[in-house]
């Protein structure tokens, strides 16, 4: 059994994989605005867009972990705005990148202390870590950057036997996918018609993939696309 702190796992992707671990035998501490619904997970009221005023988390954190140095940090929570290249102000795009991009690094700087080997930390970045869609700049921006401080993660803790990956989802069955597509069920039926397999994916299917990641060192520093085979049009 060991540990995993991951952030956003009071629904969708975060949830699924926080329910995996748990009944994998593992501890789980969630790192969120509201309550993760699992009641065996360890919750954290946390708002990730101000981390650096958050004073009490690192000593939660070791509370959490109490010595064990073998953990997995997962950064999950993400922030996804409609926006545009024209018209994204500094201030909105900044609100973004402090979610997706600035906490998992404050965080990363909390926790590398108390890190031992075998330990690991993955970041959920997406299909928009690769490439960009109209209407979406700060979140594309972010999640661009997000594989970036993954490959810096790998190489500045070369030595140190703690893996990193990203792992990029494509469209999955979650509030996030839902709220940005709308109610329209064309819409959703056209997008899942963008999947190969001609269905979205479902918060558990990522889940194994995170698992997977944690579990196996040798993805170290490596980008890995969980979208059931998006077709490029
Ligand atoms: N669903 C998809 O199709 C898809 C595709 C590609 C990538 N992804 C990525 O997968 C990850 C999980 O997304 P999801 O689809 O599971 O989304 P979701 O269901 O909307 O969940 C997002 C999570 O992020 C947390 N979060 C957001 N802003 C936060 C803040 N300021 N402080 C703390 N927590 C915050 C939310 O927690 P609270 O609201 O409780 O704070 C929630 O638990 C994200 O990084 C997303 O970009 C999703």
């Amino acid at each position: 059994m060991s540990k995993c702190i991951i952030t956003g796992a009071s629904r969708g992707i975060g949830l699924a994989t926080a329910k995996l671990l748990i009944s994998r035998g593992h501890q789980v501490l969630c790192l969120s605005r509201t309550p993760c619904p699992e009641k065996e997970v360890s919750w954290e009221n946390v708002d990730l867009q101000r981390l650096d005023e958050n004073q009490d988390l690192k000593g939660k954190i070791e509370k959490f972990l109490d010595g064990d140095k073998k953990f997995s940090l997962v950064h999950n929570a993400g922030s996804l705005k409609k926006d545009s290249t024209l018209n994204l102000s500094s201030s909105q795009f900044r609100e973004v990148l402090e979610v997706n991009l600035v906490a998992p690094l404050i965080l990363n700087q909390m926790v590398l202390p108390l890190m031992g080997e075998g330990s690991s930390i993955i970041y959920i970045g997406s299909t928009l870590a690769h490439k960009a869609v109209a209407g979406a700049c700060s979140y594309v921006s972010s999640k661009h950057g997000l594989v970036g401080l993954m490959r810096a993660t790998c190489q500045d803790l070369v030595g140190r036997m703690i893996h990193t990956s990203c792992i990029c989802p494509g469209f999955t069955d979650t509030e996030m996918l839902q709220t940005h597509l709308g109610a329209d069920p064309e819409i959703v039926k056209s997008v899942a018609g963008g999947v190969s397999f001609g269905r979205l994916i479902t918060p558990e299917e990522q889940a194994r993939v995170v698992e997977f990641c944690i579990e196996n060192p040798v993805m170290n520093g490596s980008v890995i696309d969980s979208n059931l085979g998006q077709i490029e049009r």
